[in-house]
C-alpha cells in the first residue's frame, strides 16, 4: 500500500487534468473529482461533499436516490457507495463511507481540495415517479440512512408530490447515528414522523432502546397503499421486511436496496450475483417480490 505522505501529496496534486470526452465510452476510466467538505458523522462515517471542477462532467451529471458511484483511491481499489445527497440540491453529491476495509478506511483521511476518483451513476433507483402521492415509511439501520437520506431529501424539496413521511431509524450507539441535522430538523419538521432508536444506551441517552422493527408498532401505516423503503445490515432488512408484512404490506410496496461485493458495476464481471440478478444493473433497488429467500440477505 501506498506510504500515507506519498498518498496525500497524489491526492493534493493539481496538474490540471480534465478528462478528455472519450472517457465517456470507457465505463472503468474514473472521473476526477474534489473533494468540498468532509463531515464527521461519528468515529467510523466520513461523508464527503464531492465537486467536478470540470464543465463537461458538472453540467451532464445527474442520478436518482438509490444509486450508486464506484470511488476509486489510488493504491486501494474502488467500492460501491450510494449517493446521501439529493439531485434536487445541484453543484455537487455526497458520498458517506464508513470505515469497512482498504478503501473506506483510506477514504477516512481525505481532506477539503484532495481529489478522487469516481465512476457512475449506476444502478436501479428508487421508483421516485411511481412513489409520488404516497405515504412514505422509511426504516434505517447504520449507514443504510445513506440512500435512505438521498430519498428523503428529494420527497422534502418536491414538496406536495409525497404524502406523509415517516422515518425510522435505529443505530447500535447515540453516537453512532448518521446526519444529526438532519435528524434534528426533521424531528421538528411537520410534514414527517422521525423517531429514533439504540441497541444500547448511555448516561445521556433518554430516547427509546429496541430494534428498529419496535418503532414499526408505534406509527400509523396502510399496507394496502403505503410504501416501504428499508435499508440497513441484511439481518435487520429481513426482519423489518418481514414485520411491514405482518402489518399488511404487499410485496411490491415493500422496497430494500442489497449490498454485495463489486468489482465493475456495470453487469460485465458476475461478482455481485445474487440468485438469478445481478445486484449492480438489476438492482441495488429490489421489491420484496423480486427477492425470494430472505434468508440469504
Ligand atoms: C450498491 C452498494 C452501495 C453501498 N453504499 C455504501 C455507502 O453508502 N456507504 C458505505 O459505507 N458503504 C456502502 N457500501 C458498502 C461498501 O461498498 C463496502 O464497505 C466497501 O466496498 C468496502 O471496501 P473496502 O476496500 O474498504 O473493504 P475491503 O478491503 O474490500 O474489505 C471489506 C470486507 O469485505 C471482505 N471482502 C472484500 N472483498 C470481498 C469479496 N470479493 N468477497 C467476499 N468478501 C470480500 C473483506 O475481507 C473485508 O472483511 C455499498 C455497497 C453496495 C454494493
Ligand atoms: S459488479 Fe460486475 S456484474 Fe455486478
Amino acid at each position: 500500500m501506498m506510504h500515507k505522505n506519498d498518498l496525500r501529496r497524489f491526492l493534493q496534486a493539481d496538474d490540471g487534468y480534465v478528462p478528455p470526452l472519450v472517457a465517456d465510452r470507457n465505463v472503468y476510466l474514473p472521473r476526477r473529482a474534489r473533494v468540498r467538505q468532509v463531515v464527521r458523522e461519528n468515529s467510523l462515517v466520513r461523508t464527503l461533499e464531492l465537486v467536478f471542477e470540470d464543465q463537461i462532467h458538472s453540467s451532464d451529471f445527474t442520478y436518482l436516490p438509490g444509486q450508486f458511484m464506484m470511488l476509486s483511491l489510488p493504491h486501494c481499489g474502488e467500492a460501491p457507495i450510494s449517493f446521501s445527497s439529493s439531485p434536487t440540491r445541484p453543484g455537487g453529491f455526497s458520498l458517506s463511507i464508513r470505515k469497512a476495509g482498504k478503501l473506506t478506511t483510506a477514504a477516512q483521511e481525505l481532506r477539503p481540495g484532495d481529489m478522487v476518483g469516481v465512476r457512475g451513476p449506476y444502478g436501479r433507483p428508487f421508483p421516485m415517479a411511481d412513489l409520488r402521492g404516497r405515504n412514505l415509511v422509511f426504516v434505517a439501520g447504520g449507514i443504510g440512512m445513506a440512500p435512505l437520506r438521498s430519498a428523503i431529501l428529494y420527497c422534502l424539496d418536491k414538496g406536495d408530490e409525497y404524502g406523509h413521511i415517516t422515518v425510522l431509524y435505529g443505530s447500535k450507539t447515540p453516537g453512532e447515528f448518521c446526519f444529526m441535522p438532519d435528524l434534528t430538523a426533521w424531528r421538528q419538521d411537520e410534514r414527517l414522523t422521525c423517531l429514533l432508536t439504540v441497541d444500547e444506551g448511555d448516561d445521556d441517552w433518554q430516547g427509546r432502546v429496541g430494534l428498529v422493527t419496535g418503532l414499526l408498532d408505534e406509527v400509523e401505516m396502510d399496507g394496502g397503499r403505503d410504501r416501504a423503503l428499508v435499508c440497513g445490515p441484511g439481518v435487520m432488512i429481513r426482519f423489518v421486511l418481514e414485520r411491514l408484512a405482518a402489518l399488511g404490506f404487499q410485496e411490491d410496496n415493500m422496497i430494500t436496496t442489497l449490498e454485495r461485493h463489486m468489482k465493475c458495476g456495470v453487469g460485465i464481471c458476475g461478482h455481485c450475483h445474487f440468485e438469478n440478478k445481478m445486484v449492480c444493473t438489476d438492482g441495488p433497488v429490489f421489491t420484496r417480490s423480486e427477492l425470494p429467500d430472505l434468508r440469504k440477505l
